[in-house]
């Protein structure tokens, strides 16, 4: 995330606009915890005792979450409510001081694997292209066909095409510690027609063990036809969680994508983040208490933090 952070700000260096130091993002997301990622993120817990270091120039907007949807709204009006207050975010800290919206576009362990509602991200890339900012999409958790689609965005529910994505878990498929920044054609030209290089690197950038471990994952994901199965296979795991995880007493909410859900605990309204499903319980609908809900009966639960 840092990578990409910095890869906006040098974007607008170069393109003659140094004023733009500012980035938008989203309350309960996670983009990391090294200082400048962990200020990206508006994860509350995690940024609590480190909040004295964080960067400043850092603020946060709602995030889309249909769950949270007000009574009196339906799906057009929360987004527009959501696009006014983005709006009169880049008004309130100056429109032409922000580099970019960052979002994950499903949102990963921070909020339970939260789809957009449908036509948000499509509103925010307007507004992102109105005020001359980038969109970041944080596909670190999402991406790489977890969702049913290789990137997230390709999913018709987030229908744009990010200028900065990054990648992180599904790539290297948990074989190797990789991750990656891609990055669209608008931000490439203007550094290729400016100083040519990306000014950022680490020790262990390109390390070719990882790379190998990645790319023989991504053949593996292509060969064996995984992202097309997650597609598949997405309908029967959907149907499942509605009839059996979704009437429990104490389940709010079921949302996700592909093989990636999250269950919203009622009242509390904690994440609990479905890991694992094989379900063969037939007495699912039954009252007991969450702890006997277990791995001999196909459901693992894991609480988010
Ligand atoms: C959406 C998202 N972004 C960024 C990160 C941070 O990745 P890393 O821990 O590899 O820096 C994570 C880690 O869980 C994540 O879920």
């Amino acid at each position: 995330m840092e990578a990409a952070m910095k890869l906006a700000r040098q974007y607008f260096v170069e393109k003659s606009q140094p004023r733009r130091t500012r980035f938008i993002a989203r309350r309960e997301s996670y983009h990391g915890a090294t200082l400048g990622s962990l200020a990206m993120g508006g994860h509350a817990a995690r940024r609590a005792i480190y909040e004295p270091l964080l960067l400043d120039n850092i603020s946060h907007v709602s995030p889309c979450n249909a769950y949270r949807m007000r009574d009196d709204e339906d799906e057009v009006r929360y987004v527009a409510r959501l696009i006014r207050e983005l709006e009169e975010e880049f008004e309130a800290v100056g429109s032409d001081t922000v580099c970019a919206f960052v979002a994950e576009p499903v949102v990963g362990a921070a909020l339970g694997c939260v789809p957009p509602v449908r036509g948000y991200f499509e509103a925010i890339r307007a507004v992102c292209d109105r005020y001359g900012a980038l969109l970041i999409l944080d596909e670190v958790m999402c991406g790489m066909g977890r969702t049913g689609s290789l990137h997230a965005w390709q999913d018709p529910l987030v229908g744009v095409v990010p200028d900065i994505q990054t990648l992180g878990k599904g790539l290297g498929g948990g074989y190797a510690p990789v991750a990656a920044v891609l990055v669209g054609e608008r931000v490439v030209n203007v550094l290729e027609n400016g100083t040519g290089a990306f000014s950022h690197g680490q020790t262990y950038q390109g390390h070719p063990l990882s790379c190998a471990a990645a790319l023989e994952v991504q053949r593996v994901i292509r060969d064996e036809r995984l992202v097309q199965n997650v597609a598949v296979l997405e309908l029967y795991l959907e149907r499942l969680l509605r009839e059996q995880v979704a009437p429990l007493p104490y389940v709010g909410d079921v949302r996700g994508r592909g093989f990636f859900w999250g269950v919203c605990e009622d009242i509390t309204c904690l994440n609990w983040y479905l890991l694992l499903i094989w379900s063969r319980s037939s007495s699912s609908r039954t009252r007991r208490p969450r702890s006997q809900f277990r791995l001999s009966e196909g459901l693992r639960w894991v609480s988010m933090s």
